[in-house]
């Protein structure tokens, strides 16, 4: 059995779903409830525990099985999602060395440290002797009793030794208490506590769980206003944005992300309820950082940064490094909408949350593009008088960026703003344009560059809770699978052919806009039921949009382990010595295996028609599913008191067009009954179907 069938098999969907859904009840085979990812008011969300699957029949019209339901109310990838869920349901996802065994197991200790501390500094605020620091944070800082405990905020008193007894106490030994950065070690040998009368503000990795702290100064004479953890094997402030945590599943549902400089910015932003704001914790944003919102979670990014000088150079170097990202805009690959929001009057995020929350968003529409941004920072000290000198050092600065970014047409009209900004002629500035050297060649598409701490796939389980539900029986027919395996390797194998299959879906759908979008749409994720095959159908569509790489090669770059296994199963076949070999030197094994099953120039007609006609035979299983599940969401909204009529007749509607479909997918599979000559309206079709 596969992890993800194991996983399956082991966490049963319906409580799963209800600890995020608690209002989803048994109703028939199935549950139901109103959509936890769209507001409704009569429920068109259901779960169907023997098919391991749920499905919004609502505005969403989407469903998938326990990791996309995972993955979507959480915010996660399917590695999150598979991590996670392991880690739910018990099942080791990878044999571990000893030697990465132990590792873990150190760095698992590091962190319960790390809790511990964040714990007794936040139970330190509340001890009388903390009076003063709380009124600090509430009338100070203007800060909630919620804010507080939300983050976990706390106080570390003045005094040399407070953390070093607490977790000697504890049976923490020095060396660990030094290597998670809470004590240091002076050139005497003496250790002693590193924050010291200090506001404690807890930082978390991705996942929450602590790897760090920033440490306010409380005494104004401190001429050091915050000292943070040092880079430590859990801690890399480059890496991280601090409140990713808590502001994860904000940003994956607005596509939004605001990047602020400090804690409190962010601190301010959650307690005034917007929660999709991050900080990059006062340096200027690293590549690192910016992966960990865009693509994956965040379609804009805004950045809200300070603008005194030392802001406004933070923000140039963030969008110096976010160039390449731009850059490969260009090639069409990665699409980060950067913005740049510039707070008025001086102030910064935070104070300006407290002052006018009710205009945050406001503040935001008026962001900049980073076109506009450069521009108008740029040319701000150029006077009417400046000379042609002036103006050129302020084009050759600038014109990288501006050519580097945006479309063609985005492009041209940034040139033209900036030859009016330098009051010069277009043709002018253009012409300086080609005497610069080109932009930096575009970056190389790495796979995103995350902590590694962050992404491991490897890690202990816990047993499984002896008092959890026995596992369901999700048993996913070996026919399917194999249907779905087969379909995906013809596709895997010739990527390209995907586009035929979805011409015929189209052709089979003619004009009619309901069946093109609805269940004659392209070929999708959505088609599979097996989660690996979902994710890697994702994947292949992904690959598709870009065309710097052969599709193979790409997507092979951006998969993890096991869906590298799942790939290698599915293009192998002579291959099964090789993939014996792939655990160490992945890469080169993988490759070679991709290179091999490059197809032949011009696919032969017949694998064509294979394929198509395999894609339609799964398009009719999804079909048939959705029918099923809408029939009995039909039966059940007719039985009750609240009836409600629009759900009602788009269920109709949505069930005769599946059933129209089907029959079309039929006629050009050839399990056909005779065509009749002629044009059939729709209408005597389907009374020839149903
Ligand atoms: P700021 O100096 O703008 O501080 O630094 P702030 O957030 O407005 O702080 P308050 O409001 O005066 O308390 C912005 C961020 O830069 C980092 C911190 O993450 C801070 O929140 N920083 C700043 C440091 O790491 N060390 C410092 O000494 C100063
Ligand atoms: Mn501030």
């Amino acid at each position: 059995m596969s992890v993800t069938d194991e996983i399956k098999a082991r966490i049963d969907i319906v409580s799963y779903v209800q600890r995020y859904v608690p209002s989803l009840k048994k109703s028939g085979r199935n549950h139901k409830a109103c959509c936890p990812f769209h507001n409704e008011k009569t429920p068109s969300f259901i779960v169907n525990p023997e098919r391991g699957t749920w499905h919004c029949f609502g505005a969403c019209a989407e469903g998938g099985d326990i990791f996309t339901f995972a993955q979507k109310v959480n915010g996660w990838d399917f590695k999150e999602a598979l991590r996670e869920l392991a880690q739910l349901a018990g099942v080791q996802l990878r044999a571990q060395t000893p030697q990465q065994k132990g590792e873990d197991e150190k760095l698992e200790r590091l962190r319960g440290l790390l809790a511990t501390a964040a714990d007794y500094y936040h139970r330190r605020l509340q001890q009388p002797d903390a009076q003063p620091v709380r009124d600090y944070i509430f009338a100070e800082r203007g800060l909630h009793d919620e804010t507080v405990s939300g983050f976990q905020l706390g106080y570390a008193p003045p005094g040399w030794d407070f953390m070093l007894k607490e977790l000697r106490g504890l049976g923490y030994n020095d060396e660990e208490i030094i290597e998670v950065g809470l004590v240091a070690r002076n050139e005497s040998g003496t250790v002693y506590d590193r924050f010291r009368n200090r506001l404690m503000i807890p930082i978390h990795d991705p996942r929450g769980r602590v790897v760090g702290f920033g440490g306010r100064a409380l005494d104004p004479d401190d001429n050091v206003k915050y000292i943070n953890s040092p880079q430590t094997p859990l801690f890399d402030k480059s890496r991280l944005l601090f409140g990713l945590d808590a502001a994860r599943r904000a940003i994956r549902d607005s596509g939004r992300a605001i990047v602020v400089e400090g804690y409190f910015d962010v601190i301010q932003a959650h307690q005034a309820g917007y929660h999709n704001v991050v900080a990059q914790m006062g340096t200027s944003m690293t590549e690192a950082q910016l992966r960990l919102l865009s693509p994956r979670l965040a379609k804009r990014v805004v950045l809200a940064l300070d603008t005194d000088e030392a802001g406004i150079n933070a923000t140039r170097r963030s969008l110096e490094m976010a160039r390449g990202v731009l850059e490969r805009d260009l090639a069409g690959k990665l699409s980060v909408d950067m913005r740049i929001l510039q707070v008025p009057a001086g102030k910064d995020p935070d104070d300006f949350l407290r002052d006018s929350p009710a205009e945050w968003d406001a503040l935001l529409e008026s962001a900049q593009s980073v076109a506009d941004f450069v521009i108008e920072l740029e040319t701000a000290d150029l006077s009417p008088n400046s000379g042609l000198l002036d103006k050129q050092a302020i084009a050759q600065s600038l014109l990288p960026i501006l050519l580097a970014s945006e479309t063609d047409l985005l492009r041209q009209d940034n040139i033209q703003k900036l030859a009016r900004r330098l009051r010069i002629r277009e043709s002018e500035l253009l012409a300086w344009a080609k005497s610069i050297a080109p932009a930096s060649p575009p970056m190389p598409a790495v796979p995103p560059d995350l902590p590694p701490e962050y992404f491991d796939a490897e890690y202990d389980a816990p047993p499984p809770d002896a008092d959890q539900p026995p596992p369901s029986k999700i048993a996913q027919p070996a026919s399917l699978r194999a249907a779905e395996g087969y379909c995906l390797s013809l596709l895997l194998r010739n990527p390209h052919l995907l586009a035929q299959v979805n011409r015929k879906l189209r052709e089979l759908a003619g004009d009619n806009q309901l069946l093109q979008n609805g269940p004659l749409r392209e070929l999708g994720a959505d088609d599979f039921s097996s989660s690996r095959y979902r994710a890697l159908m994702v994947h292949l569509q992904e690959s598709l949009q870009q065309d710097d790489l052969e599709p193979l090669d790409f997507l092979a770059q951006r998969i993890d382990a096991e869906l590298q296994d799942e790939l290698v199963a599915l293009l192998r076949e002579d291959f099964v010595v090789l993939s014996q070999s792939l655990r160490g030197n992945f890469q080169v094994d993988l490759s070679d295996i991709v290179k091999s099953r490059r197809p032949a120039q011009r696919p032969g007609l017949d694998l064509l028609n294979e394929l198509i006609s395999r894609a339609l035979q799964l398009r009719q299983e999804r079909l048939r599913d959705e029918r099923v599940d809408m029939q009995y969401l039909q039966e059940e909204a007719q039985t009750e008191a609240d009836l409600d009529r629009q759900l009602d007749d788009r269920l109709a509607i949505e069930v005769k067009l599946s059933v129209l479909a089907k029959a079309r997918i039929d006629l050009a599979v050839g399990r056909q009954r005779p065509v009749a000559s002629g044009p059939v309206s729709q209408q005597q079709e389907l009374a020839r179907w149903i």
